[in-house]
């Protein structure tokens, strides 16, 4: 009875007993990912030799896919997917595929989706081209098919994007980064991405102005918790196919470290920060960071906080669309979101 008069609660069980997985929330727009990933693959030829073999190593070791299945499952809530829903999809996931290039370049990241990163394998100068060349192809396909409504979407996430790694880079050099800084950073670098792919799907869908601002805003909610949920891999074993600790040796301050300090004495935060500053072994500072968290409940709050996030979003959800079998899909993506092991 408890459990039934909390939908969340209720929900949140049957996904753990039915073990929500990326293939899972895939099967019901299988076909249109299978079109999306056409287009996906075609932007991506370049006559470069050189291009070519990146491009074919990176189509190989494709990622979750989360962006494009929020484009589709957001167009499919209005019943409309159609050949804009898709270049919008092809779109988004070439910026993301070009943002994470340039991210493992600046976090010095050799690994990537379980291997190694195109810096690592072609260093620093190829990668930022590759990252660049991505970005064009991206912006190509919009251009070339007059899809000027998306490409304004987008090119504001773009902007984002650039501003919330620079605002990191820039708060990480004095580890100085309070909650209010943390939700600016993942808002820009992340989240602007994710709403930038509901309102694609929305406006692909023919909704009008509000509907797709309220569908922009249901992404930058989930986009919120995402980043949220990838930071908390960074404190230990995950599946997510990339190191864990990086966010240390940056000096990336994340949720469950700023909760803590918050709590801590000033002494107590300035040893912390001194031992993240210092040559200590990474393997043995994250071990010391995870218990000064663990001492001031900080991955407790991170997962509040996102579990926040979920419901301010379905909330929205709710408003805009009535409650459909489609519905329930975009539903079980945010679940996925939140509670995803990679
Ligand atoms: C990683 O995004 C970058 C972040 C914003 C944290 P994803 O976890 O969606 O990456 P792939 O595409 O599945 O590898
Ligand atoms: C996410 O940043 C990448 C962008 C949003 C550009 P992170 O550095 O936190 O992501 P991962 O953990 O390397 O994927
Ligand atoms: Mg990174
Ligand atoms: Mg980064």
């Amino acid at each position: 009875m408890a459990l039934l008069s909390n939908p969340h609660k209720c929900c949140t069980f049957a996904l753990l007993f039915m073990g929500i997985t990326v293939s899972s929330l895939k099967e019901p727009i299988s076909g249109e990912l299978e079109t999306f990933e056409k287009q996906f693959r075609a932007s991506m030829k370049t006559s470069v030799p050189l291009l070519d073999t990146i491009m074919n190593y990176i189509v190989r070791r494709k990622g979750k896919q989360i962006r494009p299945m929020f484009v589709l499952y957001s167009a499919y809530l209005f019943a409309g997917i159609d050949e804009r829903t898709y270049r919008g999809a092809a779109l988004v996931e070439l910026l993301h595929t070009a943002t994470l290039v340039h991210d493992d370049v600046v976090d010095d990241s050799y690994e990537r989706r379980g291997f190694f990163s195109i810096n690592a394998l072609w260093k620093n100068k190829i990668a930022v081209l590759v990252g660049d060349f991505l970005l064009s192809k991206g912006l190509l396909l919009s251009v070339e098919h007059k899809d000027f409504d998306l490409l304004a979407i987008v090119s504001n996430a773009v902007r984002e994007m650039s501003e919330g790694e620079l605002l990191q880079l820039e708060r990480s050099r004095f580890m100085d980064v309070s909650e209010d800084i943390y939700f600016e950073i993942i808002r820009k670098k992340t989240a602007s991405l994710i709403a930038s792919c509901c309102a694609i799907g929305a406006a692909s869908a023919g909704q009008d102005e509000a509907t797709v601002s309220d569908m922009r805003r249901f992404g930058e909610l989930i986009g919120l918790a995402f980043q949220i949920r990838d930071d908390l891999f960074d404190f230990g074993d995950n599946k997510s196919g990339k190191p864990a600790g990086i966010d240390i040796k940056e000096k990336k301050l994340t949720l469950p470290v700023i909760h803590a300090f918050s709590k801590a004495s000033g002494r107590e935060v300035r040893a912390i920060k001194s031992l993240i500053k210092s040559k200590t072994p990474d393997k043995q500072k994250i071990k010391e960071v995870v218990a000064f968290i663990d001492q001031y409940g900080g991955m407790d709050y991170a997962r509040e906080r996102m579990n926040a996030l979920r419901d301010e979003a379905f909330a929205i959800l709710e408003r805009v669309a009535p409650a459909t079998p489609q519905r329930g899909h975009l539903r079980n993506l945010v679940n996925f979101v939140i509670e995803r092991e990679n």
